[in-house]
């Protein structure tokens, strides 16, 4: 990967920054991996960046058991996916994966289910527990490409 990056994020509010940076950058046809285990902030980070692309109102459940939620956004369509209950990759093609990843901004747990469906162009967000009860350390990568959106 030619794009790595470390960030600590002490409380929820560092999460949530993170988040409204990534509602800068992103773009349609970017498709971000949120890896990690339960409970290590993937959807509080997909939830930061959808309302920073909506609206601090907005509602975003996880999709656990939809396993998406679409929502609209000025910069066009944001997909939430949760793929945990993803029984093989071929799945993802009915839930649209192929739409949400041409035509949207695509946020995605899990994403390891999808097997060979995640495109390569992806950023990778893997998050993990930090020094305490309320921190985290978010690791993100990507091609090249990544590294000067980053800036
Ligand atoms: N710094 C932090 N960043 C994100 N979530 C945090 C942080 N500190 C505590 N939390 C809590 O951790 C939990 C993360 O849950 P969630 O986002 O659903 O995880 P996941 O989707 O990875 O299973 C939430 O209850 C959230 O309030
Ligand atoms: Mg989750």
């Amino acid at each position: 990967m030619s794009f790595q990056l470390s960030l600590d994020l002490p409380d929820p509010a560092a999460t949530d920054a993170l988040g409204a940076r990534l509602a800068e950058i992103l773009r349609i046809g970017d498709v971000v991996a949120l890896e990690g285990p339960l409970g290590s902030g993937k959807t509080a980070l997909a939830r930061a960046t959808i309302r920073a692309l909506t609206g601090p109102a907005e509602d975003v459940p996880s999709p656990t058991f939809t396993l998406v939620q679409v929502y609209q956004s000025d910069v066009g369509p944001l997909y939430h996916f949760d793929l945990y209950r993803l029984e093989a990759p071929d799945q993802a093609v009915e839930l649209g994966v192929d739409d949400a990843f041409s035509d949207g901004i695509s946020l995605v747990e899990w994403p390891d289910r999808l097997g060979g469906y995640l495109p390569r162009r992806h950023l990778k967000i893997t998050l993990a527990a930090g020094a305490d009860k309320d921190s985290r350390v978010a690791r993100i990568s990507g091609g090249v490409q990544w590294k000067e959106r980053w800036r």
